[in-house]
């Protein structure tokens, strides 16, 4: 069976792109490039050297000099993929409150998104990728082979997120959850460079109703179909 070697999926924060790119890459042998980690890890670095998210010369010469690399797990711990920054593990640290709440604003910033970009090409390059992000089919593999665009109402993406956060022994606030989801929305759809938008030839899966496995196996079944519709050409 000839499969598509470059897979792009987009979509909103809590739509299941982690979670479903993340099993379809386990069960195709692919490697899951989530390149919102990428965001996060520039986010963390520029917390950390309390760079301000009002200085973009900084936030893209940090980007710049980075060092970022993505790679499979590595560890047992649940996680689903590895960022070192030079050689330092930072992926515990990319899921904190304080990365979610500013990663919309640093990831806005055409200087980072810019310095991130061939990062994103190189590792998709690779090929046997799922790559996962806001515009992976529009801006940073217009040519991937297949395109996903996933999506779920607010409602359902809200509360995806608060399960998550108590099954991995957050505090989580529901309410909060919906309005930083909201928010990001806003952000990631309204920015004028490479904002979140549905390539036109992305296939529109709604995961609201469905279950992980459920949605798992819908996008594998639209990765086998590819197979189909490329023999027919
Ligand atoms: O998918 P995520 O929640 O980890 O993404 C974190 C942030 O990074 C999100 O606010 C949007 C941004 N992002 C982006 O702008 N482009 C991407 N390709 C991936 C993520």
């Amino acid at each position: 069976m000839v499969l598509p070697t470059t897979i792009a999926v987009d979509g909103p924060a809590g739509s299941g792109k982690s979670s479903i790119s993340f099993a379809l890459a386990q069960r195709l042998g692919y490697l899951f490039v989530d390149t919102g980690a990428f965001y996060r890890a520039i986010t963390l670095l520029a917390l950390e050297q309390s760079i301000s998210l009002d200085d973009p010369l900084r936030l893209t010469a940090l980007a710049e000099n980075a060092d970022l690399d993505l790679s499979g797990p590595l560890l047992d711990d649940g996680r689903q993929y590895t960022i070192l920054a030079g050689q330092r593990d930072i992926t515990p640290l990319l899921s904190s409150t304080e990365v979610e709440a500013c990663v919309s604003v640093i990831s806005a910033v055409a200087g980072v998104r810019q310095a991130l970009l061939d990062l994103q090409r190189s590792i998709g390059a690779r090929g046997r990728v799922i790559m996962a992000g806001r515009d992976i089919g529009t801006v940073v593999l217009p040519d991937a082979d297949l395109k996903l665009y996933l999506d779920a109402s607010l409602d359902q993406r809200a509360s995806r997120r608060y399960q998550q956060r108590l099954t991995s022994g957050q505090a989580a606030n529901l309410d909060e959850i919906r309005a930083g989801l909201n928010n990001r929305d806003t952000i990631d759809s309204g920015r004028d460079v490479a904002p979140l938008l549905r390539a036109p030839d992305a296939i529109y899966l709604d995961t609201s109703d469905l279950s992980l496995d459920e949605a798992v196996d819908a996008a594998y079944r639209i990765v086998c179909d590819w197979n189909g519709a490329h023999d027919a050409v």
